[in-house]
């Protein structure tokens, strides 16, 4: 059995990336799932990968109206909402404010806080009736950009920040309702895109996989980029009820060690298997 099984989730962003290994994982362990998505191409081919077990809603995360068709739309479909994963987000691509052009910043600034903050605060306004009758819970993407810098320039970075703050500020106002968690992952190999005030609508992270890999490589000491699923356990952990009783207001830094290594390099344990004897 599932250890989500007859539960029911709304993702935002849930048609790419991350997201969608989250729907994915999801519905293999039992639950179904609803997504919010801009990419109406995208969501028809999660409904056609996962049939009657996803569905989909096309709309923006940045209007109140759109998060709550979804909502409705998720309801209507599954009877109940147990879980909200607020995901979706742009990036700036490590943008510092020295190179952020005096006419772009102003509309770059208002995009990446309105979808990578607003959009997860108006997806928990429009949810909040269903989670707290279902004394559900919510889980929001954060990044390692949410505690230490260079993961994005001034814009990202504050913009996670602020979705930490989102985290607590809603685990101390919905408590002992709804339940509100974070998961902060390190570098995953999407299509994440950067904001269109910043003229990067169209360039996606995958446009710098070289750099996106030396990151994994050299800078995270597990010392690789982590799949799409393999960062999707922890969203099952907080979704689920039964081990999660006590957690609330918490963010798993799930980042491969980003935050561990301090100013050291990377792996600490390099030449622990010599030392050890042992051969790989
Ligand atoms: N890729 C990384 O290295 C990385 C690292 C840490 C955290 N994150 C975070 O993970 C989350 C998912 O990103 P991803 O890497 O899977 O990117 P992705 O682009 O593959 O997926 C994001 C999804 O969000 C949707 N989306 C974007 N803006 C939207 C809007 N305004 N309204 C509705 N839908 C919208 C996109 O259509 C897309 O389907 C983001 O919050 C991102 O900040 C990504």
């Amino acid at each position: 059995m599932g250890r989500l099984e007859g539960q029911v989730a709304l993702v935002t962003g849930g048609a790419s990336g991350l997201g969608h290994a989250i729907v994915e994982r999801f519905v293999a362990e039992g639950a179904r799932v609803g997504v919010l998505d801009r990419s109406a191409e995208r969501l028809a081919g999660l409904a056609a990968a996962f049939g009657g077990a996803v569905c989909g809603t096309v709309g923006d995360v940045r209007a109140l109206a759109d998060n709550r068709r979804a909502v409705e739309d998720v309801v209507d479909r599954f009877g109940r909402l147990d879980c909200l994963v607020g995901n979706a987000g742009v990036w700036d691509f490590g943008t510092p404010l020295v190179d952020l052009d005096d006419d772009k910043v102003d509309a770059g600034f208002s995009e990446l806080f309105d979808i990578n903050v607003k959009g997860y605060l108006l997806a928990a306004k429009a949810a909040l009736k269903p989670l707290v009758e279902s004394r559900g819970s919510m889980i929001f993407t954060v990044s390692n950009a949410g505690f230490y810098p260079a993961g994005g320039g001034p814009l990202y970075t504050a913009s996670k920040h602020a979705v930490v703050g989102l985290i607590r500020q809603l685990a101390f106002e919905l408590a002992p309702h709804v339940r509100v968690n974070g998961v902060a992952p390190g570098g995953i190999a999407t299509d994440l895109r950067g904001a269109a005030g910043l003229g990067l609508a169209e360039t996606s992270i995958a446009s710098v996989r070289e750099g996106l890999e030396h990151f994994g490589r050299e800078v995270t000491p597990i010392g690789r980029l982590p799949t799409p699923a393999e960062y999707t356990g922890a969203y099952v952990f907080f979704a689920s009820r039964g081990d999660t009783v006590p957690t609330t207001g918490a963010v798993l830094n799930h980042d491969g060690g980003v935050g561990a290594r301090g100013f050291a390099s990377a792996a600490g344990g390099h030449d622990l298997i010599q030392k050890l004897g042992l051969t790989r």
